[in-house]
């Protein structure tokens, strides 16, 4: 196959899929509610053991059967194939995922027209703007959601290095820029040193057994476990690629970029005293009003900073896509346009559904289990299927892929001591620590 990943290809578009609204949207609005910098510290700690043991598990799964998230669990089963191709079919969490997902980037994409020329000047009324737009504007959603859409399926219609690798190299890149361009501002604000001490000087006094649970679902989040994107990108892997320093970068890239949008946006909200554990709206609500104190100029930075949430959202869109995809032409031998048309028609359905479940007047009916049809698939993909996904990969390569297998593979490139960690790691611990959390979530 010839359709592969270059090196960096794969580590810009791996960095791509994990650097998301998750980063840059979640990340923030959940260290401001869980007390700062104790909470990124463990969210660190968490990417890094559970997080990058699983994230290693999904690469060998990847690497050692090239092929779709189905068919590599077949084939890599020594016995009950069958079964165990079920464990493939989480990849359609990622799916559903980008029903909703592509449905805030639109969001985004409004916003990022509209601070142009519309800074509101306090909270009262940037929250009755984004709860307009949001529960009465049913057009400009449907219409940015599209654009959204039109956007992400282009690229993965060219496929993996004409479609999805190149618009990684590109946007990756630039999404660094602008986030180095908006901290060199950040850094001259008064705010951005309180904004530091937020994030990076630990309270331990604040960490409880719930931000344990968040920050482990926001690590497995970020990184994009658990639904079959790590398996697919890693299928399309260069032979002789460094797994583990590819890995290692790609991990920390993703959460040194989470940490720099942190700084920007707990220096606005430092500097004009607003309130750091506000929650969902931090982004849509207080931001623009922070932006307005500045000026003209505050037009501008607006814009740089929903643009680089929008860069950030279509790198992770399009990977949501490709499991899918690569299933469906590798299984029944679709052309990928005809495997994207299927998955359009459903994305597109869901989607507008979701944006539906918002809309005041038909958002009655579309509630399930007590919650809208967004935060239903929502707590769906987050709170079932990553879980589900990460358990089964954790089993699957701690107990069913051969030692012999795990160890040709990563052996050139991991000490023994390091390799029986993450064997163990990967067998016992994370499956248990997920298994908590998710228990947990489930019931509270
Ligand atoms: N990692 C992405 C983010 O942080 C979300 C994602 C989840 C992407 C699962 C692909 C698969 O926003």
């Amino acid at each position: 196959m010839q359709d592969k990943f270059s090196k960096i290809g794969f580590i810009l578009a791996v960095a791509g899929s994990a650097v998301g609204l998750g980063n840059a949207w979640k990340f923030p609005y959940l260290v401001g509610q869980n007390g700062g910098s104790a909470f990124v510290l463990l969210y660190l700690f968490l990417t890094f053991f559970i997080g990058l043991t699983i994230f290693f598990g999904e690469v060998a799964i990847g690497k050692l059967s090239e092929s779709d998230p189905v068919n590599a669990f077949k084939k890599l089963a020594i016995t009950n194939k069958n079964g165990w191709k079920f464990a493939g079919f989480t990849m359609l969490g990622a799916i559903i995922l980008v029903s909703f997902y592509t449905v805030v980037i639109g969001w985004i994409f409004k916003y990022a027209f509209m601070v142009l020329t519309n800074l509101p000047a306090d909270i009262e009324t940037s929250a009755a703007i984004f709860t307009d737009f949001v529960s009465k504007d049913v057009s400009s959603q449907i219409l940015f959601f599209t654009i959204t859409n039109i956007i992400c399926f282009y690229i993965v219609s060219k496929g993996i290095k004409s479609g999805i690798e190149r618009v990684n190299v590109w946007l990756m890149p630039s999404l660094l820029v602008l986030v180095i361009a908006m901290l060199a501002y950040s850094v001259t604000m008064d705010g951005f040193i309180q904004s530091a001490k937020f994030l990076l000087v630990p309270d331990f006094t604040k960490i409880t057994f719930d931000s344990v649970l968040t920050a482990l679902g926001l690590a497995f989040f970020t990184l994009s476990l658990g639904v079959g994107v790590i398996i697919v990108y890693s299928a399309n892997l260069p032979n002789n690629t460094n797994l583990v320093s590819s890995s290692i970068i790609i991990v920390i890239i993703n959460v040194i970029m989470g940490i720099l949008i942190g700084l920007v946006i707990f220096t606005f909200v430092f500097e004009f005293g607003a309130e750091p554990s506000q929650g969902v709206g931090l982004v849509f609500i207080s931001l623009p009003t922070l932006f307005a104190k500045l000026g003209a100029f505050g037009h501008i930075f607006a814009f740089a900073l929903f643009t680089a949430l929008i860069f950030a959202g279509i790198t992770s869109a399009i990977s949501m896509l490709e499991p899918f995809t690569y299933y469906l032409i590798r299984e029944f031998g679709f052309t990928r346009k005809k495997a994207l048309v299927s998955i359009a028609a459903f994305v597109y359905i869901a989607g507008i559904l979701c944006i539906f479940s918002n809309i005041e007047g038909v958002k009655e009916n579309l509630v399930f289990f007590g919650k809208s049809l967004f935060d239903c698939l929502d707590y769906l993909v987050s709170n079932i299927i990553m879980p589900i996904g990460g358990i089964t990969v954790s089993v699957f390569v701690g107990f069913v892929i051969k030692k012999e297998a795990l160890r040709e593979l990563y052996g050139p490139y991991m000490s023994k001591f390091m390799f029986d960690l993450w064997y163990f790691m990967i067998r016992y611990i994370a499956p248990i620590a997920i298994a908590v959390i998710s228990v947990n979530a489930i019931l509270s």
